[in-house]
């Protein structure tokens, strides 16, 4: 296998020096790409996931239009609970929808951790193919949504801003709570390791909801478990590990190992460094709302973001996922401004 030719998200990953920080965005791949949005008229959502060639196409747009530093495998988080039984649909309007949620132990026993080379095959084949593509232009992240963020979703039935079916569930029954963290840990390590195998060169975990949790809560039902992920990978690659609004456990999160900590917006990066420590890498954190405002803005806020990070320890993104309504030029404008940046000399 080839090096890879724009190797910034790696070295960074890896402690290693860089002439300026690398940028991707979360959820870069669809939502906002009008080239997305027309595939989206022909193919159901699940569709696009499972057809490597499409999931391929998706993978590429954002670093063929925009000129990321990192292309991300197009996928979801929910193709792990699909995995492990569950119905999921994915409805217009409404987004996730899981008809049959986990309620009580016994519906566990609908449950499995499967063998993820049968059940996840397309995710793997999508990523040999986008590997095959990228020709070593940037490297590949493969992802997993957080044992805690996909019990929600499995618990819950249903996207919510709080989730509060999904956290009086683990309060009221942490034992089958812990048996389900248990199953989903089992299955994602064994699911991410196989998207190693198949060409990722480093992975991310989403704690989308990690956040709504408060720290002793966040310690019980999601940190063990993103610990034994990220330590069983690590040995494999360099991971990162974000927990949107968890930022109380900052030092915690870099105690896992975990190669880079994800960062949102509601914390400074000033705050974040102090709480990480010196040294850590932190991936973040720009507003996702304010690539919807002027471009001259979004290239100010951009640059002083950069400045307000730690030299060679900061990897630019968003604080969360691209939102769909962003207009491609102000998605440029940000990757654009970002690579313009370079560090002082010393
Ligand atoms: O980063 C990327 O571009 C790769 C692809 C990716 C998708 N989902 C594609 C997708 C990734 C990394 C995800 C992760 C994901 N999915 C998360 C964690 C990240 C986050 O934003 O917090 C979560 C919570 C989900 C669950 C999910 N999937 C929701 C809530 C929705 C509906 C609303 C939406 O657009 O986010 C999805 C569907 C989904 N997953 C779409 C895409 C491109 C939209 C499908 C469409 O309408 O075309």
């Amino acid at each position: 296998m080839g090096a890879i030719k724009n190797d910034l998200l790696l070295r960074v990953l890896k402690g290693r020096p860089v002439e300026r920080p690398p940028v991707w965005m979360m959820r870069q791949a669809g939502r906002y790409l009008p080239d997305y949005r027309r595939l989206r008229e022909k193919y159901s959502f699940f569709e696009r996931c499972r057809t490597p060639e499409l999931a391929t196409e998706i993978t590429l747009q954002p670093v063929e239009q925009i000129g990321v530093d990192a292309a991300i495998i197009f996928s979801d988080i929910l193709v792990v609970p699909a995995a492990m039984g569950m119905e999921v649909q994915l409805v217009e309007n409404l987004g996730p929808l899981l008809p049959d949620p986990v309620t009580t132990a016994g519906d566990l026993d609908r449950l499995r951790v499967p063998d993820v080379a049968e059940e996840l095959h397309y995710v793997f084949e999508a990523l040999r193919m986008t590997r095959a593509a990228l020709g070593g232009r940037v490297p590949l992240i493969g992802f997993a949504g957080a044992p805690w963020t996909l019990l929600c979703y499995m618990v819950q039935g249903k996207g919510s801003k709080t989730f509060d079916e999904a956290r009086a569930f683990a309060f009221r029954d942490p034992a089958t709570a812990h048996r389900l963290l248990e199953m989903i840990t089992e299955t994602t390590i064994a699911y991410l390791s196989a998207q190693v195998a198949a060409g990722a060169d480093c992975v991310q975990l989403f704690d989308s909801w990690g956040g709504l949790l408060g720290p002793a809560d966040f310690s019980t039902f999601s940190l063990p478990y993103l610990e034994r992920i990220i330590r069983a990978l690590g040995e494999q690659c360099p991971t990162i590990l974000f927990a949107k609004g968890a930022w109380f456990a900052l030092d915690q999160m870099r105690q896992t190992g975990a190669s880079a900590l994800g960062v949102d917006w509601c914390i400074t990066p000033e705050t974040a460094r102090q709480m990480a420590g010196p040294g850590a890498v932190l991936q973040g954190n720009l507003d996702p709302a304010r690539l919807l405002g002027p471009r001259q803005d979004i290239a100010r806020l951009t640059r002083e973001m950069l400045e307000r990070f730690e030299r060679g320890r900061h990897i630019a993104n968003l604080g969360h996922g691209i939102l769909p309504q962003v207009p491609v030029d102000n998605a440029r404008a940000f990757v654009d401004t970002v690579k313009a940046y370079s560090y002082p000399a010393l």
